[in-house]
């Protein structure tokens, strides 16, 4: 397959493009290192991705950005940040991406278990996975031409845990992770939420 990774240079993305091993034609997307580069909060940068991209069978967002804060310190810039980059950054992936996808062709996003889980200062984060998971069931009943939509939901990456200084054993590797991007590229299924 054709497979374009949108956040390669990541700590997911990087992970994801080691899974998917040699036997794939991997586009590796980030916002400043890859080779192909994107802005996902820009609508022309993104359709500019995909006019040099061109067709793909699937495509793989590990991108996007949300901002933790207690309630009270989230003013209204930073709703509109993680708005516009994690949650709209991935919705306009799709948008703007369908004709770019080979028929049978998936999206496979990224949200978060924030979305189910929260925590103090996780609001705004927990509003754009779970917008980004009612989106993907919903986009799924309406993808033309078998295309299919599915979302990763990842509990804390080991790795991350380790750069916070926290326990990374509470963590789940990103190479276990990445599996979940697997299974929904190479599966059938669409509309699911893969928690891992
Ligand atoms: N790590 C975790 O524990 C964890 C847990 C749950 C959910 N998640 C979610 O998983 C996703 C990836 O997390 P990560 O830890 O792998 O992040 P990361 O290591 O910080 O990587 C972020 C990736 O996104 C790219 N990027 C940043 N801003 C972008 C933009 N405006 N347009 C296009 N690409 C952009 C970066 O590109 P450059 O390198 O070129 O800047 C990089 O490739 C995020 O949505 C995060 O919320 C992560």
């Amino acid at each position: 397959m054709r497979i374009a990774v949108v956040g390669a240079t990541g700590l997911i993305g990087r992970a994801v493009v080691r899974a998917l091993g040699k036997g794939h034609e991997i586009l590796e997307v980030s916002h400043r290192k890859a080779r192909h580069r994107v802005d996902i909060t820009d609508l022309n940068s993104i359709r500019s991705m995909y006019r040099e991209l061109g067709r793909v069978d699937a495509v793989v967002s590990a991108a996007g950005a949300a901002k933790s804060a207690p309630l009270s310190q989230l003013g209204e810039a930073d709703f509109e940040f993680c708005l516009a980059n994690k949650l709209m950054g991935q919705v306009n992936l799709v948008r703007l991406g369908m004709e770019a996808l080979n028929d049978g062709g998936s999206f496979t996003l990224t949200s978060g278990v924030l979305a189910q889980k929260p925590m103090p200062g996780s609001a705004a984060v927990s509003l754009v996975n779970a917008g980004l998971e009612g989106f993907v069931r919903a986009a799924a009943l309406e993808l033309p031409r078998t295309l299919r939509i599915n979302c990763v939901s990842p509990g804390w990456v080991s790795e991350t845990l380790a750069a916070m200084g926290k326990d990374p054993s509470q963590g789940i590797p990103a190479a276990v992770v990445a599996q979940s991007y697997l299974a929904s590229i190479e599966g059938t299924q669409s509309g699911a939420v893969l928690s891992v």
